[in-house]
């Protein structure tokens, strides 16, 4: 039994405006017309033998969430409403103790709702390789050929082969600095971390509570003083307060002696920035991506959204422009992971 778990906790920062507190980009349509991340996640896993599908999103976003589960016919999934959020570890800690609750101890598929996989079938054919190493006790990984030294990903190195696709993993490092995360990339045999999880939840249930039984502990006791109405699970918001922030990549997966990774070649990618979304969208002559009402003129290489006004490029390159009712976003391609920061700004001025 494959119980695919969705983390839609995040707050898409770096896709303002669009990306917004109260709509973060997970529940957009931004690479696809009619689907948004979610749903686009949801539906990649049709034909799968995976069930029953349980959704892990701030309380804030329910009716959003289950909105959007309702258009995909998907109303009895299990929606878990974390008070806070505390990052991916305590939320996947979660997930797994709604699953064993029943008594039933499921192989969890651990998915992130705001990736783009341009190949389903392949993406299928990793999660089947996969599937027994899962069975088998073992924490995947689903690792990605890496083409830049990208330092906002985790790196998996390659150990042996294992029958049936899979590697051993001899180091997991989390987000190393620029110069480690070249090395790793001349190197060769070290893989992104697409931050796509299997395992038995037991499995991770036990790796969580020898490395961080702290967080643990707090997980345990939010689950069990928390409470359901319908197909929402209210996480208690007393006990998670006091659960430490950390991510599954840094509690668990960099210190487990059990994990192994199976490469994924399905066109991955991250949508985590203006620039990302720009890489992986159809592109004019010009190497512009222009949607809505967007003119333009001797531009090159920008990616403009107009939502509300007209919008007109005259002679500039590389430039992220998104226009929407009440912000304007004009941004330097190479400049876009800050724009997070300008979200701090309006925070600190609320
Ligand atoms: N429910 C819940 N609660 N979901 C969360 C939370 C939370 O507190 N925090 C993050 N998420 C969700 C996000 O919405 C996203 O879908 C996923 O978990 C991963 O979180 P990110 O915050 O986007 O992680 P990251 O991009 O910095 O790093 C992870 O992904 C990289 C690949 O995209 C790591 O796993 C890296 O190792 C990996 O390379
Ligand atoms: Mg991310």
């Amino acid at each position: 039994m494959l119980t695919p778990i969705i983390m839609a906790g995040g707050t898409g920062s770096r896709l303002w405006p669009l990306s917004r507190q109260l709509h973060p980009k997970q529940f957009l349509s931004l690479a696809d017309d009619k689907l948004s991340m979610l749903q686009a996640t949801i539906a990649r896993l049709a034909d799968l033998d995976a069930q029953p599908l349980q959704l892990i999103c701030n309380e804030e976003h329910r009716f959003l969430a289950a909105e959007q589960l309702r258009q995909l016919g998907m109303d009895d999934s299990t929606i878990l409403l974390e008070p806070v959020g505390r990052n991916t570890a305590p939320a996947i800690a979660l997930a797994a103790l709604q699953a064993v609750n029943k008594g039933e101890d499921p192989t969890l598929l651990i998915l992130a709702a705001d990736h783009l996989i341009q190949d389903t079938e392949a993406f299928h054919d990793s999660i089947a390789k996969a599937l027994p190493l899962a069975e088998a006790g073992k924490l995947v990984t689903f690792g990605i050929v890496p083409t830049q030294p990208e330092t906002g990903y985790g790196y998996v190195e390659r150990g042996d082969a294992l029958d049936g696709g899979g590697f051993t993993v001899r180091q997991f490092v989390e987000k190393p600095d620029l110069d480690t995360a070249k090395s790793y990339l001349e190197q060769g045999n070290y893989f992104w971390n697409s931050g796509m999880f299997m395992f038995k939840a037991s499995c991770y249930l036990e790796e969580l509570a020898r490395h961080r039984p702290d967080i643990f502990e707090a997980c345990k006791q939010a689950f069990a003083n928390g409470s359901q109405d319908m197909n929402f699970v209210r996480i208690d918001g007393e006990a998670f307060a006091n659960c430490p922030d950390d991510s599954i990549d840094y509690a668990v997966m960099e210190k487990t002696d059990h994990a192994v990774m199976v490469p994924l070649d399905a066109g991955w990618s991250d949508i985590g920035s203006w620039s990302a979304l720009w890489d992986v969208s159809e592109k004019d002559d010009s190497g512009n991506m222009l949607k809505g009402d967007v003119l333009n003129h001797d531009s090159r290489n920008n990616y403009a959204v107009a939502e509300s006004r007209l919008v007109a490029l005259v002679g500039v390159e590389d430039l992220i422009v998104v226009e929407t009712k009440d912000a304007v976003l004009v941004a330097h391609r190479d400049q876009v992971q800050e724009v997070k920061k300008i979200v701090e700004q309006l925070k600190d001025a609320d």
